[in-house]
């Protein structure tokens, strides 16, 4: 029960006290102090292991996988095996053949399996997708202060990977070429990392991710036609400006455009609290997710392209550290 895990042992005994039809019988980690501490906390049994966990509660149907990316698959596909519906926190994997495998191993045990993509839940993200029309251009940051975690991956996977689904979820388009650059500051992987996507459709979009920052930033602005709209992850808004048709569609250059600016309305909610609440819908009514284990993998797939554009990048420029960094 790392520090993530946490977070969701909170959140489903807070649906438990909150009279939703779920119940949080335990918490799992190979570390059985930390599973003991965590299990004080919350009321609920310690396990130091899956195995444990499952030939004890046969009435076990669901569970998040919050172990270190490299372990997701080996845990997720011992829980499926055993019958257990899965959210697998992202990214999905560290490869894609492991993602692959997970893919099929939810198909194999006819299983839900979720990825832990959370930012699609952020109120603010979900209340764009009813203004979203055609974006063209992104510009995304997302920076955070260096904590000695999930330095199992590097910041592509790490933190970049949230940007990445959104923005291929809002753009509904592939990939077509990819310009990274990326180093190395803090750990031995890649810490900061700028990357230029172009997509099939036209859209270009760049991001910023940074474990390295001496600031925490989340955001992600798109333009489109006639509209900027500007999301704050962490404060749970979005700014929407709308060029007037006086204003520059109209081909005669304005000098006092209209242009108005509107606040659609969010309503504040934890992202983690309504991913899990929406999973756990999806594992009672057997019913469609939200975000399955393809969108994991498609997000993962640019990532890994990502990194290698990295590597790519380093050797030309004779990193040879860095050149051979690994995921
Ligand atoms: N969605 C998000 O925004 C978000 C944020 C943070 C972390 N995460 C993800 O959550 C996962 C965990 O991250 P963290 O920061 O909590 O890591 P962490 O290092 O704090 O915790 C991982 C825990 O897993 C335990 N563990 C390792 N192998 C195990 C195994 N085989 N069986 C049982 N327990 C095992 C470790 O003892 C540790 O306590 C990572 O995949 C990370 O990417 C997601």
């Amino acid at each position: 029960m790392g520090v993530f895990g946490r977070n969701h042992a909170r959140i489903y005994k807070e649906l438990e006290e909150q009279g939703e039809p779920v119940r949080l019988l335990g918490v799992v980690d190979s570390d059985v102090d930390r599973a003991d501490a965590v299990a004080r906390e919350f009321n609920c049994k310690a396990f130091g292991s899956v195995h444990q966990i499952v030939t004890t509660h046969s009435e076990l149907q669901a569970a998040s996988v919050a172990v270190p990316t490299v372990h997701h698959c080996s845990v997720a596909r011992e829980l499926m095996n055993a019958g257990i519906d899965v959210l697998i926190e992202k990214p999905l994997a560290p490869t894609l053949a492991e993602a692959d495998e997970l893919i099929r191993a939810a198909a194999k045990h006819k299983r839900v399996a979720q990825v832990g993509h959370l930012e699609r839940f952020n109120p603010a993200v979900r209340a764009t997708l009813p203004i979203l029309t055609q974006p063209m251009f992104f510009e995304v940051h997302r920076l955070s202060v260096f904590t000695p975690r999930s330095l199992d991956v590097d910041v592509v996977l790490d933190l970049m990977i949230h940007d990445l689904d959104i923005v291929l979820a809002f753009a509904k388009s592939e990939v077509k070429e990819v310009r990274a650059v990326g180093l190395p500051i803090l750990s031995g992987k890649v810490d900061i990392a700028s990357v230029r996507l172009e997509l099939e459709s036209g859209c270009i979009a760049n991001f910023t991710a940074s474990r390295v920052s001496t600031e925490r930033v989340r955001k992600l602005r798109f333009f489109q036609p006639r509209q900027y709209v500007s999301i704050d992850y962490g404060r749970q808004e979005v700014h929407v400006f709308t060029v007037g048709r006086e204003g520059a569609a109209s081909g005669t250059p304005s000098v006092n455009p209209e242009i108005s600016v509107s606040k659609p309305a969010v309503a504040s909610e934890e992202p983690l609290y309504a991913e899990l609440k929406s999973f756990l819908q999806s594992v009672r009514k057997r019913s469609e997710l939200l975000v399955p284990l393809e969108d994991g993998r498609r997000a993962l797939a640019v990532a890994l392209e990502i990194l290698s554009g990295i590597r790519h990048h380093a050797k030309k420029l004779n990193l040879t550290d860095l050149a051979k960094v690994k995921n």
